[in-house]
This record gives C-alpha cells, sequence and structure tokens, in this order.
C-alpha cells in the first residue's frame, strides 16, 4: 500500500520548500520530494536559490567586494593594506559552507514542520483513487499518493544552441561559482543579472571580462536613466560590455576557448579567453516528471501551463516557481507557494505581481518595483518623476559610496506611487520601503512626509519622494 499524503510538493526550492512548510502549518500531511544532490551525493535542500543561485552568489559577491575594497578603497580610508593576498581555495569553501547552512536550515524546518522527505525523482505515474500517484526514484524506487500535488521543478540554464555546458571551459552558472584558479580572461555571454553578477565577481578577483550581449539596449527592462546611470559605473570598473553583437562558432579546446562574434558595427571579432560563462536566460524544467502520464498540459516555453492561481488544467495539480510563468526569481517563487498552500486549504492566497521587486546585486546595486518611465510612456499615463542622488546623502559620503540615486514615478493627478527605481549603495535593501508604499497604494507625499533616520541611505528615498513635487531639502 502506497503511503497517502494530503499534499506531495516535488522540488525542494524556494517555492517548493515554502509551499511545504505553509502547508504544514495549515495541518495537512506534507511530503517534499527533491532530487538534488550535494558533493556526496546526498540530499541538498533549497534547489538552484541555494546551491547554484541566489546564496552561492551573493557569498561570492559579498567576498569579492571585500577583496576589491580591501585593494582599491581601504587606502582612501586612510588604511594601508600590505601584502593582500587571495586565497580562492578559501573563499570558494566559504562559499560552501554558506550553502551547507541553508540546506541544513531547511532540513531542520522540515523535521520541526513534520515534513516528510524524499530525496530522489519525482515523476507522475496515474491519476490515483484520491489523488496521483507518484513514483520517487532515489537510493530506492518508492510510490506514493497525493490528494494534491504541487510542482515547483524549477528551471536550467539555457545553453548556446551546438554549445553545450562542460562546466569545465564552457560554464553555467554552476560552474561560474566555482571556477578553480581565477581566469585571466573570462567572456560572459548575456548581460542580464547573471553576466553582471559573475561577471563583477571575477572582475573583482582579477579577470579581465568581456560581456558580450546580443541586444542594443543595456539592461532593457530596467528603467532607461538607471540602467544608464549603472552602465557608466561598470564601464569605469573596467567591466566590458558589448551590447548589439552577434555570437557566432565557439570553439573549446585544452588552451581555452576561442569565441567568434559580429560586434554591433558589423565587423568580425575573434575573442580568445580561458573560460566562457554563457547567461543567456534559463528554461522550465520539467524533465523526468513525466508530465504525459496524466496528460498535465506545458506551454509552447515547456512551462508549465498554469492560471493566475497556480492551478493547472488538472484538478488539484498545482504549479509555481520558475516552472511556471512569470519571473523566475525565487521571492515570487515562494509567494506563490504560500498562496497555493493557502489556496488548497480553501483560504484566499494571493500574489501581487505588480510588487514583485527586482534586486541585481552589482556594486552598485539596482532595485526596482513597479513600472518604468519608459513603461509609463508607452502606456500614456500621466506620470510625476523625482530623483534624488546619493552624491548628497550625508551616510554614502560617509560610506564613501555615492554612486547612484533613487528615482520615484508616481501618478500625475492622484500622487499614487507607480514605480521605484534605484541603483547605488545598499539598494537592495531600501527597495523594501517602496514595496511597502506600493502595496499600501501609497501616495508619494506620504513617503516625504515619513520621518527617516538621519545619516542614513533611505534619506535618499525621502528626497526622491519630495522630488516628484520639486521640493527637495538637499539638493
Ligand atoms: P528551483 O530553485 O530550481 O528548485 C527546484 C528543485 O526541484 C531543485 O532542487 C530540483 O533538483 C528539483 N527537481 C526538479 N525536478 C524534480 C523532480 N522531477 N523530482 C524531484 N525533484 C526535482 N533569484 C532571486 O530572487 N534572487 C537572487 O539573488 C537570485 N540569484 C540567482 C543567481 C543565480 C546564479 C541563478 C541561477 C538564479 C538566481 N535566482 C535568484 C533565481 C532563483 O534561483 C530561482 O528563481 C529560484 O530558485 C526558483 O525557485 P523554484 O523553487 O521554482 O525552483
Ligand atoms: P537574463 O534573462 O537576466 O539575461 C539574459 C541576457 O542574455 C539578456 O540580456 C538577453 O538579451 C541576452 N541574450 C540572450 N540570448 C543571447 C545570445 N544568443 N547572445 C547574446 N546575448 C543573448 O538571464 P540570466 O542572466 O541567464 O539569468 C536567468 C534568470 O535568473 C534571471 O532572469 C533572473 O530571473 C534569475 N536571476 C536573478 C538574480 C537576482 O534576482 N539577483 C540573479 C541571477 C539570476
Amino acid at each position: 500500500m502506497s503511503k497517502q499524503f494530503d499534499v506531495i510538493v516535488i522540488g525542494g526550492g524556494p517555492g517548493g520548500y515554502i509551499a511545504a512548510i505553509r502547508a504544514a502549518q495549515l495541518g495537512f500531511n506534507v511530503a517534499c520530494v527533491d532530487e538534488w544532490k550535494n558533493a556526496k551525493g546526498g540530499p541538498a535542500l533549497g534547489g538552484t536559490c541555494t546551491n547554484v543561485g541566489c546564496i552561492p552568489s551573493k557569498a561570492l559577491l559579498q567576498s569579492s567586494e571585500h577583496y576589491e575594497h580591501a585593494g582599491k578603497h581601504f587606502a582612501d580610508h586612510g588604511i594601508n593594506v600590505k601584502g593582500l593576498e587571495l586565497d580562492l581555495g578559501k573563499m570558494l569553501a566559504r562559499k560552501d559552507q554558506v550553502v551547507k547552512q541553508n540546506n541544513d536550515g531547511i532540513t531542520y524546518l522540515f523535521k520541526k514542520n513534520k515534513i516528510t522527505s524524499f530525496h530522489g525523482r519525482a515523476s507522475f505515474v496515474k491519476a490515483a483513487d484520491g489523488g496521483y500517484e507518484i513514483k520517487v526514484t532515489g537510493a530506492a524506487e518508492e510510490s506514493i499518493v497525493g490528494k494534491h500535488i504541487v510542482v515547483a521543478t524549477g528551471s536550467n540554464a539555457r545553453a548556446l544552441p551546438g554549445t553545450p555546458f562542460d562546466e569545465e571551459n564552457i560554464l553555467s552558472n554552476d560552474g561560474a561559482l566555482r571556477v578553480g584558479d581565477v581566469p585571466k580572461k573570462l567572456a560572459l555571454i548575456g548581460s542580464g543579472v547573471i553576466g553582471l553578477e559573475m561577471g563583477s565577481v571575477w572582475r573583482r578577483l582579477g579577470a579581465e571580462v568581456t560581456v558580450l550581449e546580443g541586444l542594443p539596449t543595456f539592461l532593457g527592462a530596467v528603467d532607461e536613466q538607471i540602467a544608464k546611470e549603472a552602465k557608466k559605473a561598470f564601464d569605469k570598473q573596467g567591466l566590458k560590455i558589448e551590447l548589439g553583437v552577434k555570437v557566432g562558432e565557439i570553439k573549446s579546446d585544452k588552451k581555452g576557448v576561442k569565441v567568434a562574434y559580429t560586434n554591433a558595427k558589423g565587423e568580425a571579432v575573434s575573442l580568445d579567453v580561458d573560460k566562457l560563462i554563457v547567461s543567456i536566460g534559463r528554461v522550465p524544467n520539467t524533465i523526468g516528471l513525466n508530465a504525459e502520464a496524466v496528460g498535465l498540459a506545458l506551454d509552447e516555453r515547456g512551462a508549465i501551463n498554469v492560471d493566475d492561481e497556480c492551478k493547472t488544467n488538472l484538478p488539484n495539480v498545482w504549479a509555481i516557481g520558475d516552472v511556471v510563468r512569470g519571473p523566475m526569481l525565487a521571492h515570487k517563487a515562494e509567494e506563490e507557494g504560500v498562496a497555493v498552500a493557502e489556496r488548497i486549504a480553501g483560504q484566499h492566497g494571493h500574489v501581487n505581481f505588480n510588487t514583485i521587486p527586482w534586486v541585481i546585486y552589482t556594486s552598485p546595486e539596482i532595485a526596482w518595483v513597479g513600472q518604468t518611465e519608459q513603461q509609463l510612456k508607452a502606456s500614456g499615463r500621466a506620470y510625476k518623476a523625482g530623483t534624488f542622488p546619493f552624491l548628497a546623502n550625508g551616510r554614502a559620503r560617509a560610506l564613501g559610496d555615492t554612486t547612484g540615486m533613487v528615482k520615484f514615478l508616481a501618478d500625475a493627478t492622484t500622487d499614487e506611487i507607480l514605480g521605484v527605481h534605484m541603483v547605488g549603495p545598499q539598494v537592495s535593501e531600501l527597495i523594501s520601503e517602496a514595496v511597502v508604499a506600493m502595496e499600501f497604494k501609497a501616495s508619494a507625499e506620504d513617503i516625504a512626509r515619513i520621518c527617516h533616520a538621519h545619516p542614513s541611505l533611505s534619506e535618499a528615498t525621502k528626497e526622491a519622494a519630495l522630488a516628484v513635487d520639486k521640493r527637495t531639502l538637499n539638493f
């Protein structure tokens, strides 16, 4: 007799593990099946985010930023560092330790919430009495039945056609996080989020980095003014970003990688590098799920087809996170996980897609929520804009980091905040205030009238809100 569960979650990434915890909190008998293996072949809960995504990339961004500060910026503070040395092995080991702490944290949370954890690949077998039969293929094979199934199988890196990842020379996000020696020359294809974050890590550690982007515009989804400011900063740092390129043949051998491309002027270029990171987006992961066995419908991109509530075409089968439409972000996956668990319990789970923040953890950081100025123009909405530069912020001067600005966009008549865009120090944290404000449908005036601590970077947020009404106090 197969073990029976109220809810079986397939995938233990941020979407899946959070869905499992919320369902358990709501009193359901929950199982979570995840196939990720750590270096020893054991379970490693947390999915892409914890193992080869958000967490290890932020660990390396932090370490590499410390290294750059020690080498280039401490002297401005009167701290002279002699004999600065990079111990890349230790830096990578620290990153692995941070990953493990997060893996272990989720294992603990599963125990605390009495979630049954299976290590192996889950695949649909058939609709069964009282739900769906799922086969778990791990060290052993097991069959379990769930009344509700939540598919949270995530995504995988997209490879260039004809150029598979070997994780030696041609790297996905996985290989990009564990290069054993700093490459002398590194190329990245795609100047999106991974291109900029991983390009920054390896540039700070000493690589000569070239980022090749197919589109003629830099960070097209970001507010233009913010993207321009960020590009200026990256150019100054020596991160070479070439826009409007057409990548041609890629040859890899023991000596390295040869990337042929046509630049924006139409000239043929051949670039020799030690390593190539391909960061051209990700594809939803339904490999091995055996979706056909139960007739689970996919869309034309291979993502699981869901409605606004994450319902699939099958009764009691839900899908969340990177494997469905919408931004591929850990916090979006988590919100969907919570909402689905609550819907299973007959509650009104809710995700507001208009207030999902984005953060790019480069230096300067880039963060935004809501609509960009170009989107507002295109939709014909009348708006007012206000900006405030970190150059005029006392805390930023004290930090020694005055790059960037905060920008508010508000409705021309009602003053409702429509978008907030930031580039500068620690804006990954500052953006939360804007998210809260937009959730509560605040006006720019509301933020302008709230007391912000002095001296703090958050005063730039208040001042940008004041700027909407052309009454900044410190600029
Ligand atoms: P995943 O995290 O991909 O988890 C899916 C899990 O399901 C995996 O463990 C997988 O092994 C398992 N699985 C798949 N199929 C099966 C099966 N059939 N049976 C059993 N298990 C299965 N997002 C942010 O918000 N902030 C960031 O800073 C950020 N940084 C990133 C950096 C990098 C380098 C990358 C690659 C991504 C980053 N992301 C970031 C995106 C984020 O990682 C994803 O949006 C997030 O992990 C999606 O969560 P998920 O639960 O949908 O899927
Ligand atoms: P991306 O979608 O952010 O960027 C891909 C870039 O590659 C785009 O600019 C695109 O125009 C370009 N491109 C596509 N095909 C190309 C080609 N053939 N030649 C040249 N350029 C090409 O994808 P990326 O960086 O791979 O990241 C995947 C996803 O992971 C992100 O979209 C994001 O959802 C998530 N992520 C989030 C992070 C965060 O929140 N800080 C960090 C890293 C990843």
